[in-house]
């Protein structure tokens, strides 16, 4: 490996000292990964540690880049010894024949692909829903177990137990000795991602050879039951009718990683689940008051403390993330628990915030090809078992203790979480039929837009003709999420309509949410009911915040561009930028100055950036000037009418050194099944071919076919579905893709567009 490659950022400036020393065996990593990376998020995302022979990734984009393409960045090394390992572990490893290789999690294409196109059935929604009854008896039968002694280790008593015997039952593997296999699963675990000293090493590589042993013998018993169910019997059958695609190697490493896999995470994250929300008191009551909250609360507690923390790749030729070479050859630690704390993707990361929209896009599970195939039966065990404690014991509370963790990279989760209650206050002894009465949820991911709190109007007052502004609060007192300029939330109406409204808050304003909300007479009727009923003391349900529309804080200029109401976001952006002490330029259109809201507001704080172009004076902005002398690199950030940002965008053609970024808020019109053609869509990733019918849309078939998309808007106003395309002509209807994005046509908005021709070929 070249020297500069090693020790230089781009720029040529040496990578700094805490970089080149990062060690994840350090107590700051071992005790908090994500906060241990801060450092890296900020400002040096991308590094080379010498310590640990690793180039380290930190923020989200850059993790998504290198999961995306498992070509340029080979998964080849996923389960290769962190630690090296020394000659005499080696040595005992031989002893017991001990020779794993490839699995699921570490082959590369075109055999990957095949080989989970050949395993996948098990994984469909319809498949795991069956799963269900069994979950909840096993939880079921531990609560009882525990319900009236008062105390419990939540880890021993539910946590890991019962994703283990969930794992062998869908697996189909006898269920053995659980301690044992304990054992196994931690020798497992130290060997492939740990730092054991020489002495350890013998040890661990003992309990290895055994398990690879054990994990051969119980797979020779279950090759002598031709009949038998589950994945494990499936891929034995895979292996009898195509042994060159399922060899024999391979089911006997899948069958030692597999045991692992199925249930070590999620055991892992049992405990982290259980002990965040349990410190989180609020979140906890919550929880039990409101039980439609679980599966978004379950999926930000494995986006705050996820129970994978990085996963590794290796560069298969030079390659290029975050600005910085990696060479062909360079191994590369992917902190995972580093990007689901980026808050270029989640507004407010470090809080466990349990209605956070876009929680579900956290990285935990991985992504792409080699995302995790369980993740769905893994949701499905955590909500059955917050369901059962929240309703069962939801006085339950920790007990002081200091949480231990097993010394390794890669995956965390708390060695034990003790906790106690008083059973005279258990609620099923005053009501008996609590412990049958269930909530059920439905598989895979949560859907956020079916959450809303309820929000109180505190001040309302004209801005400007037309405009009302509103101050909203949390109906219970409780503080709002936190927000970044450029967000946007969902006001529902008492139709069930609902409307988004960027927020223009104050800097440092935490309890309330600011909106402006233009009265649009030829509209559809929402920001007229707004104007006529929102007044102080009115009740309303609110979803989000979320931002699509983000400043970008590091571009080296920035111009900000709004056109009438578009001003909300736009004067956000100011705001940070003017507290950042970052020189910026803001341009506001409108039709008269009577008409154009904030704009004391804005001569008080942005006068000296501010330059004005009230219509009825004859001002105009000069599009073609703005672009023409924006410096290079630099952000343009524009929201208005439609006719602005179509101006913008042809005004953009000519540089495309710069960034513009635009926000719509009017989606373009609603699908219609008398003028639509069906289509193919192939899903490379996931080898299978779906059809999209006259009166469906691309996201709505993903779904059903159990593929994790994000949504927010569902009509091509906000990307947050966005796809790779590979193949295929596709009728963009999205307002999100600019036109070079189009025209590169590589990508695609899956709410909203679709294909001219029979065929589209995404990567999922
Ligand atoms: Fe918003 Fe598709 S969900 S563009």
């Amino acid at each position: 490996m070249p020297e500069d490659h090693v020790t230089k950022a781009p720029g040529g400036c040496p990578f700094s000292p805490q970089a080149r020393r990062f060690d994840p065996f350090g107590p700051e990593y071992q005790a908090d990964p994500a906060d241990a990376l801060r450092f890296s998020r900020e400002g040096e995302p991308v590094y080379f540690s010498e310590v640990l022979n690793h180039w380290v990734v930190s923020r989200y984009d850059d993790i998504k880049a290198v999961f995306r393409d498992n070509i340029t960045f080979s998964p080849a090394n996923a389960l290769e010894k962190i630690t090296p390992p020394t000659d005499e572990a080696l040595a005992v490893l031989k002893q017991y024949d001990f020779n794993l290789q490839r699995t699921l999690v570490n082959e590369d294409e075109p055999v990957h692909t095949e080989r989970r196109r050949a395993l996948l059935g098990a994984f469909a929604p319809e498949a795991l829903a069956a799963h269900g009854t069994r979950v909840r008896a096993l939880v079921r039968e531990r609560v009882d177990a525990i319900i009236d002694k008062g105390r419990a280790d939540l880890v021993q008593a539910l946590s890991w137990e019962v994703p283990f015997l969930v794992a062998l039952n869908f697996l189909g593997v006898p269920e053995d000795d659980h301690e044992k296999l304990r054992a196994f699963s931690v020798a497992h675990t130290l060997n492939t991602w740990g730092r054991p000293t020489p002495e350890e090493q013998i040890e661990i590589a003992h309990g290895v050879g055994r398990f690879w042993q054990y994990s051969g013998a119980v797979l020779e018993r279950m090759k002598a039951e031709p009949a038998g169910q589950g994945w494990m019997h499936d891929m034995i059958r895979a292996n009898r009718e195509n042994p060159e695609v399922v060899t024999d190697n391979y089911l006997h490493s899948m069958m030692m990683a597999i045991i692992v896999a199925a249930h070590e995470t999620t055991a892992l994250a049992g405990g982290n689940m259980m002990r965040r929300l349990l410190e989180d008191r609020t979140a906890w009551e919550a929880v039990c008051a409101r039980p439609e909250l679980i599966p978004n609360a379950v999926e930000e507690c494995l986006r705050h403390s996820g129970s994978v923390v990085a996963w590794r790749r290796v560069a298969t030729v030079d390659a290029e993330i975050g600005g910085v070479v990696i060479p062909r050859g360079g191994k590369i630690l992917m902190v995972t628990a580093s990007a689901n704390h980026d808050p270029r993707h989640f507004d407010n990361p470090d809080a466990l915030d349990i209605w956070r929209e876009n929680t579900a896009e956290h990285l935990t599970f991985g992504y792409g090809s080699h995302q995790c195939m369980g993740k769905n039966l893994g949701r499905m065990e955590l909500r059955i078992m917050l369901e059962e404690l929240t309703r069962r014991l939801p006085h339950m509370e920790l007990v002081a203790q200091e949480f231990t963790f097993l010394p390794n990279t890669s995956f965390r989760g708390p060695e034990r979480v003790l906790v106690r209650w008083d059973p005279a206050r258990n609620p099923e002894r005053r009501a008996p039929a609590l412990r049958e009465a269930v909530r059920e949820f439905p598989v895979g991911p949560p859907d956020a837009r079916a959450l809303a709190r309820e929000v109180v109007v505190t001040e309302a007052r004209l801005e400007a003709d037309g405009v009302q502004g509103l101050v909203l609060e949390d109906a219970d007192g409780a503080a709002l999420p936190g927000w970044s300029p450029g967000a946007h939330v969902d006001l529902i109406l008492p139709s069930g309509e609902s409307r988004r409204y960027s927020l223009c808050g104050a800097p440092g304003e935490e309890t309330r949410y600011r909106l402006a909300i233009l009265r649009e007479e030829g509209g559809r009727g929402g920001s007229i009911w707004l104007h006529e009923n929102a007044c102080a003391g009115t009740r309303l349900k609110l979803r989000g915040p979320r931002n699509h529309f983000r400043l970008d804080e590091d571009a080296p200029a920035h111009l900000l561009v709004a056109g009438g109401i578009g001003i909300t976001p736009v004067l956000a952006m100011a705001d940070r930028l003017r507290a950042l002490g970052r020189a910026y330029a803001l341009h506001y259109c409108g039709r008269s100055r009577a008409r154009m809201a904030f704009l004391p507001r804005l001569a008080r704080d942005h006068g000296a950036a501010l330059s004005l172009y009230p219509g009825d004076e004859g001002a105009r902005l000069d599009l073609a000037q703005l672009f023409a002398q924006a410096p290079a690199g630099a952000q343009i950030c524009a929201c208005g009418p439609e006719r602005l940002l179509d101006a913008m965008e042809d005004a953009a053609a000519t540089r495309p050194d710069v960034v513009l970024s635009i926000e719509h808020f009017t989606p373009k019109p609603a699908l219609d099944p008398s003028r639509e053609h069906a289509f193919a869509l192939e899903l490379a990733d996931s080898g299978i071919t779906l059809s999209v019918l006259a009166d469906r849309t691309i996201l709505q078939v993903l779904r059903e076919a159990g593929i994790d998309v994000s949504s927010d808007c569902e009509e091509g106003l906000c990307g947050s579905c966005e796809m790779p395309l590979l193949e295929g002509e596709p009728d963009h209807r999205d307002r999100v893709l600019s036109r070079a994005e189009r025209k590169g046509g590589r990508r695609i908005i899956t709410c909203c567009s679709r294909a001219k021709g029979g065929k589209l070929v995404l990567g999922a």
